[in-house]
């Protein structure tokens, strides 16, 4: 049996050292070869970082449980302590089941009744609207006379307006909504206030509930009023309804936001795709997917183990926290060839974790993919010329990777949108 430390590992891993949230890949690499399942002690985590082994921890509910509740701190941000009575509070609102923290046989019921609202099909048809929505985004850009950036004035608004326009949300309420989902965001991920956090959960909850209530007098054709539909068993409950839609936001928007800025770094970073993508803007869906292997938005989950598992030669007890590392996993050699080269023709692209797999897997991916892939045509057809004017800030997070500010330049030469 190997040692759950690694015996070469010579440094502790820290997932939340300021080098690690800078470049985690030199650190993932070590571990994949010194220490694939190594042991954190502060905070008691297990931390799981080759390809094969992350696939098995996400394809196994059975053994590696998504009911993660009950840590009595977040490994993610460790600044982040919760007073008692607030716990108390979740652990009762944690009795409403919440697709992405639960468990067959709920998670199996849950799913089949959100599912219906998000078939490739449905999201396909948003595509159009998606286009439009980015191409107002950048004539906003070309418009306004003052520096742009790339995160605030497209990454950032354009998943915001597109989740607010499915939910059937009025655009004036969709700065709240930003300043909702960052606030919740940021208090769970990146050591943002706890207090804008709590008041947002609140505030965010209430309008919900409102408008549920609302669309079950007068249905329209959004989300909502589609997810309020279907009889007895079918139907959500009013709970999990306000917590489905609070999920969107927060599973959705900055997550999205990250891909497109990451993938536009891979593309500063590299002049000779940057000439390619601007010549065929219609590579931007194959650089999407590179992006999503190469850099992507969520670089690890959280599960819990049922029983004592072995993995990669190591033992992990029975009720122990386990970091299935997806940022990791899409750099492993022993799966990717080049693993650290951006490729656009990689054969098995469709093979990379950044969406998860088995059982959770990502319900909105087709919906990033559409945003995401807009965006960058978008770039490549009407900002031909786009560059970065100075160094992007990075989200503090080892988990959620991408950028909060990325200033650029462009000609302002207001080509028409086609
Ligand atoms: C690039 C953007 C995105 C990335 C990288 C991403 C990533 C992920 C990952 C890794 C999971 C699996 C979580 C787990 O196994 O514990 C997941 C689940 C989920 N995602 Fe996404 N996501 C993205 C965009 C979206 C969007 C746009 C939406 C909806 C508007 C969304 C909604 C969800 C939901 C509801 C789940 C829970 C599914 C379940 O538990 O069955 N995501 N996502």
């Amino acid at each position: 049996m190997r040692s759950a430390l690694g015996e070469s590992m010579t440094h502790r891993f820290d997932l939340n050292s300021p080098a690690n949230i800078a470049d985690p890949y030199p650190s993932y690499a070590r571990l994949r070869a010194e220490a694939p399942v190594y042991h954190s002690a502060e905070p008691e985590l297990w931390i799981v970082s080759r390809y094969a082994d992350v696939r098995t921890v996400l394809r196994d509910p059975e053994r590696f449980s998504s009911e993660v509740g009950g840590l009595e701190s977040d490994p993610f941000n460790p600044g982040l302590d919760l007073p008692k009575w607030l716990t108390g509070i979740l652990s009762r609102i944690s009795a409403v089941r919440v697709l992405l923290t639960s468990d067959p046989p709920d998670h199996t019921i849950l799913r089949r009744k959100v599912g219906r609202a998000f078939t490739p099909r449905r999201m396909a048809a948003w595509e159009p609207r998606i286009r439009a929505i980015t191409a107002r985004l950048v004539d906003d850009m070309l418009a306004v006379d003052r520096s742009a950036d790339l995160v605030r004035d497209l990454a950032s608004p354009l998943p915001t307006t597109v989740i607010a326009e499915l939910l059937g949300v009025p655009t004036e309420r969709n700065d709240d909504f930003k300043r909702w989902s960052d606030d919740l965001i940021n208090g769970l991920l990146t050591g943002g206030p706890r207090i804008p956090m709590f008041r947002s959960a609140i505030a965010i909850s209430w309008f919900f509930l409102r408008t549920i209530r609302h669309r079950r007098r007068d249905p329209g054709d959004d989300l909502i009023s589609l997810l309020i539909t279907g009889d007895g068993d079918e139907a959500l409950t009013q709970w999990e309804l306000v917590t489905f839609c609070i999920l969107l936001l927060a599973a959705g928007n900055e997550t999205t936001t990250n891909l497109i800025a990451n993938a536009m770094l891979a593309v500063f970073d590299r002049p000779a795709l940057r000439q390619q993508l601007c010549a065929n803007p219609e590579l931007a869906a194959a650089v999407i997917a590179e992006a999503l292997r190469f850099d992507g938005p969520g670089q690890g989950l959280m599960r819990v183990t049922r029983t004592e598992v072995t993995l990669s030669d190591t033992v992990i007890p029975a009720g122990a926290y386990v970091i299935p590392l997806l940022g990791s996993a899409n750099r492993d050699p022993e799966h990717w060839p080049d693993p650290d080269e951006f490729l656009l023709n990689r054969p098995n692209i469709n093979e990379h974790l950044a969406f998860g797999s088995g059982i959770h897997y990502c319900i909105g991916n087709a919906l990033a993919r559409i945003e995401a892939t807009a965006a960058l045509e978008e770039i490549a057809r009407r900002l031909p010329d786009i560059a970065p004017s100075a160094p992007p800030t990075r989200i503090a997070s080892p988990v959620l990777r991408g950028l909060r500010t990325q200033p650029i330049t462009f000609t302002r030469n207001k080509i028409p949108a086609q």
